[in-house]
């Protein structure tokens, strides 16, 4: 039977779900717009909670990281004595320097320490920020110690996630996040600690790339090589449109999709059935892109996850209002991403792939070939994205179209749009 056979539910449409949806074309203004851009950026990245790291990277007192954050600032998040974590603004009270970097001012950096100590006039700062040596102290004037520090921002975590605040009065995290996510307080995160990071600059507006995640009609186009190069047979091979499970709650969302099973297992000693078409390394190597077909247990909550019910379920993707999104795979991995606009016509783009730590080479060369086949799918993403906001940018068209299954990017440029008219009518 036919994989379209198979995972059909005849369940049917998820928009009429939510009528202040809508269904009318839409406007791609809110990602070429410069004014736009502006305000976005006041409206939501300077006063939501903003993922910045896991707390694996700070795992002892004096741990620290710098996150170079375009537009926002620069900041450290670092480990404090007691435990907690705090963050940073990485600037100097003496004369502004940026007081935490390395080779090069504008990269990010990551060490361990007792203070931090400036590189312009040695000033020293403790763990908390605040000023704890001041070189000539006594050649300056009317100077409070007490009172010179690197201002804190708001910092908490969640599910071992890192996240920061900028704005003076923040909602508490747990209130921002709702109630939605707490099956991933249960999730083993811990126990995934083998991690493959990818960076890199898209030519595109953000919300671009996210849109690019947020359906799964594009696949049989654009990763049709990687799936069958004749397109007639890849849109086969993906998943009936009523085999996945959409849900939306206030700004953030949820995707939840089928993926294949794992292969059987093979005997010992045994390649298995390797043969030289576009698959046979994912044979040989037992892994493609839903996973490793020998999955390692981590006491994932099975119960709490694929909550569609989805037949053959690969896996749940939860969408944090603005930028960043955890996905759980059925195989027992995670992948995040990340979007941090540049400009309106760039962003910088984070993928973090974290499997359980690989008890032999075989378990480590699956991971790898996993994390091989998640880039190359990303890049042919990627490069949709730069394709798009090109021809956007032109305005030749003004109003787009989006199908049933384009819910969640109908759901997320209101709610971006709804924020930043909200904010700017308080403002004016
Ligand atoms: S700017 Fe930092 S010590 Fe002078
Ligand atoms: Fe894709």
């Amino acid at each position: 039977m036919a994989i379209q056979d198979k995972l059909a539910t005849g369940r049917g449409k998820f928009t009429p779900g939510y009528p202040e949806l809508g269904t009318a074309p839409v406007s791609y203004e809110d990602s070429i717009s410069e004014e736009f851009f502006r305000a976005e950026r006041d409206a939501i990245f300077k006063r939501s909670w903003l993922k910045v790291g896991r707390i694996e990277q700070i795992p002892a007192t004096g741990r620290y990281f710098t996150r170079e954050l375009s537009g926002l600032g620069s900041i450290v998040v670092v480990r404090q004595a007691d435990g907690s974590v705090k963050a940073l603004h990485n600037v100097c009270a003496h004369r502004g320097n940026k007081v935490v970097w390395q080779e090069h001012p504008a990269a990010e950096s990551a060490g361990t320490c007792r203070t931090f100590t400036c590189k312009y006039h040695g000033w020293r700062y403790g763990l908390d920020g605040k000023v704890d040596h001041i070189t000539n102290a006594e050649q300056f004037f009317d100077l409070d110690p007490s009172a010179l520090k690197m201002p804190e921002l708001h910092c908490d975590v969640w599910a071992g996630f890192i996240f920061v605040n900028f704005a003076e009065h923040a909602e508490p995290l747990r209130a921002f996040l709702g109630d939605r996510f707490g099956v991933l307080d249960a999730y083993p995160f811990d126990k995934m600690t083998e991690h493959y990071g990818y960076k890199t600059r898209i030519k595109g507006n953000w919300k671009l790339s996210i849109d690019a995640v947020l359906e799964w009609y594009h696949p049989p186009y654009v990763h049709g090589r990687f799936i069958d190069p004749d397109v007639s047979k890849a849109e086969k091979m993906v998943p009936p449109i009523d085999s996945y499970h959409y849900d939306v709650w206030s700004t953030h969302m949820l995707t939840s999709v089928p993926g294949p099973p794992p292969l059987p297992p093979r005997a010992p000693g045994s390649l298995g059935p390797a043969q030289r078409d576009q698959k046979w390394i994912y044979k040989l190597f037992r892994a493609g892109l839903f996973g490793p077909d020998d999955v390692q247990d981590v006491g994932a909550p099975q119960e709490a996850l694929n909550p569609g019910k989805i037949r053959s379920w690969g896996n749940d993707s939860y969408w944090l209002f603005p930028n960043f999104s955890v996905q759980i795979w059925a195989r027992n991995f995670y992948i995040t991403y990340q979007y941090w606009p540049e400009a309106v016509d760039s962003h910088s783009y984070e993928l973090d792939i974290y499997f359980p730590k690989p008890a032999d080479a075989a378990e480590r060369l699956a991971q790898e070939l996993v994390a091989a086949s998640t880039i190359e799918f990303a890049m042919q993403d990627s490069n949709t994205v730069e394709a798009t906001h090109q021809s956007l940018s032109t305005r030749a068209t003004q109003q787009f179209h989006l199908s049933d299954q384009e819910l969640l990017i109908r759901n997320f440029h209101k709610v971006i749009r709804d924020a930043v008219a909200a904010h700017t009518a308080a403002h004016d």
